[in-house]
């Protein structure tokens, strides 16, 4: 038996998987993010506390000493700190942290957006981490001087667990601090930052074995002193394992809280086309990601906060077989990374009157969710009729969402036998580190198979690219309007 870790914003999740890949149990615990205005930030002791009350839970169902393998799916980009005693010394400034346009402008603009992606193969975005070092650097003084280990969400769990300090390439290529062509950290970025090397991780591949953990830890929590740790990736990595996105046939879409569009490269580009994410992969290449911010987070938002409901597919599935309306919702909850890279901007409905219904209003924030996928795709400039493309994540459990998607990006697209995604791709990767299987396509190959098959509808398809261009329309009206 081996353990796929996904630590995500909202919840942890341990999945056991037997030695050929079947689930057999899986375990979650939730927790709270604190958003205040621009901010974002969580308490890293939730997600260890989380970690350890699965495995409590699994341990009602399991011997947890029979298991064998474990490995991490992480939330990327947080900001993880830690004094000379190792005591965490702020809460991690998470992914979704929009506090950094500052910073961004000045790497941007002074430092230039060339030199960056010759370093890093990137431009600063908020989210990222170099930008959240520098603000500490200028508006938190005293807590940037006492740093002693920066991390990343899934490598502080695993420096819990084993004592080892490291971290992996796909995860670190969220930094801007790591030269994703060459898979190690740049010394420029560090030097613009102000850290030097001993504060950051040893880096490895995804794949690659850690070590058994700490004594004090496997006794503690009954688990094998010969359990095998492999570091992981980061959930997007991750993800793609766990969905069989590993050639450049492949391109899967991922519903979280945020939205993601993945597709693997055959290798390093000369051109970083499209302005979008440009990172290493779980599997020793690099892909291209495009991370549109409210996702899920748009759905829940609406359906458990708004309608104080948790009735997520018969309200869907309602909604959308309403008439349908001119209502233009856009999706920018937390601000928006991909693709218009602006924390200010706002969500928005446009078109309400009298006769709105609140069905007519949810239609309108599946089809804006959709939309801002469609953004991103555009943003990519790739032909997606070449692709091969499957769904997974939370909002992946809506078929009528999936289908309104297929409609608006125009393809067919494919759900598979799991939708445990970065999870799933973390106890892939503890089967191959584990010799179960030959190589990680030859795991996803053996262990992932597509389930259902929607196909678009070109007349839908027409509708909704014409819809697409009001979206834009109330989207660069919204973009003036902060800018002014
Ligand atoms: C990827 C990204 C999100 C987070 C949270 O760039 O920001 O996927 O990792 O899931």
């Amino acid at each position: 038996m081996v353990l796929g870790v996904d630590l995500g914003t909202s919840s942890i999740k341990l999945l056991l998987l037997d030695t050929k890949g079947n689930i057999l149990y899986s375990s979650s615990a939730s927790y709270p993010f604190i958003q205040d205005g621009l901010n974002s930030e969580q308490d890293p002791l939730l997600w260890w506390n989380g970690f350890c009350s699965c495995l409590k839970d699994l341990e009602k169902r399991i011997d947890l000493s029979k298991i064998e393998g474990i490995s991490f799916s992480g939330q990327m980009h947080g900001l993880v700190i830690l004094d000379e005693n190792d005591e965490v010394i702020r809460p991690c400034i998470l992914w979704n942290d929009g506090r950094t346009s500052e910073e961004c402008k000045y790497l941007n603009e002074v430092i230039g957006k060339d030199f960056l992606m010759e370093h890093t193969g990137n431009i600063a975005l908020v989210g990222f981490t170099a930008p959240k070092l520098l603000y500490l650097k200028n508006k938190e003084k005293e807590n940037f001087a006492k740093i002693h280990k920066i991390m990343l969400p899934k490598d502080y769990l695993i420096y819990r667990l084993t004592g080892k300090f490291v971290s992996d390439v796909s995860d670190a290529s969220g930094t801007l601090l790591f030269d994703v062509k060459n898979r190690k950290w740049s010394k420029e970025m560090l030097d613009i930052v102000g850290i030097s090397q001993k504060q950051l991780p040893y880096v490895l591949e995804s794949c690659d074995y850690v070590s058994t953990p700490l004594n004090s830890v496997s006794s503690s929590l009954h688990l094998s002193p010969s359990l095998k740790v492999f570091v992981g990736g980061g959930d997007q990595a991750m993800n793609a394992l766990g969905t069989g996105t590993i050639d450049a046939h492949h391109l899967s879409i991922s519903l979280g809280t945020s939205g993601v569009l993945f597709f693997p490269l055959k290798s390093f580009p000369k051109v970083n086309k499209g302005n979008l994410h440009l990172f290493c992969d779980g599997n020793k290449n690099y892909h291209q990601m495009a991370v549109t911010l409210s996702c899920a987070l748009s759905f829940k938002w609406w359906i458990e906060d708004i309608l104080h409901s948790k009735n997520y597919d018969e309200i869907f599935t309602n909604a959308l077989n309403t008439p349908k309306n001119e209502l233009i919702f856009l999706p920018y909850l937390s601000g928006e990374r991909s693709p218009l890279y602006e924390p200010r901007i706002r969500g928005l409905f446009y078109g309400l009157d009298s006769n709105t219904s609140s069905l007519d209003m949810t239609r309108a924030v599946l089809e804006g969710v959709a939309f801002s996928l469609k953004d991103c795709l555009n943003k990519a400039k790739i032909n997606i009729k070449s692709y091969h493309v499957r769904i997974v994540g939370g909002g992946s459990k809506s078929t009528s969402f999936i289908s309104l998607l297929s409609n608006v990006l125009g393809v067919n697209i494919y759900t598979i036998n799991t939708s445990e995604g970065g999870a799933f791709g973390a106890g892939l990767l503890s089967l191959v580190g584990l010799h179960y299987f030959n190589s990680i396509e030859d795991a996803t190959k053996q262990c992932i198979r597509d389930e259902k098959e929607y196909l678009y509808d070109e007349k839908e398809y027409e509708y909704y690219e014409n819809k697409f261009k009001k979206y834009r329309k109330y989207q660069k009206m919204c973009l003036k309007s902060i800018t002014e």
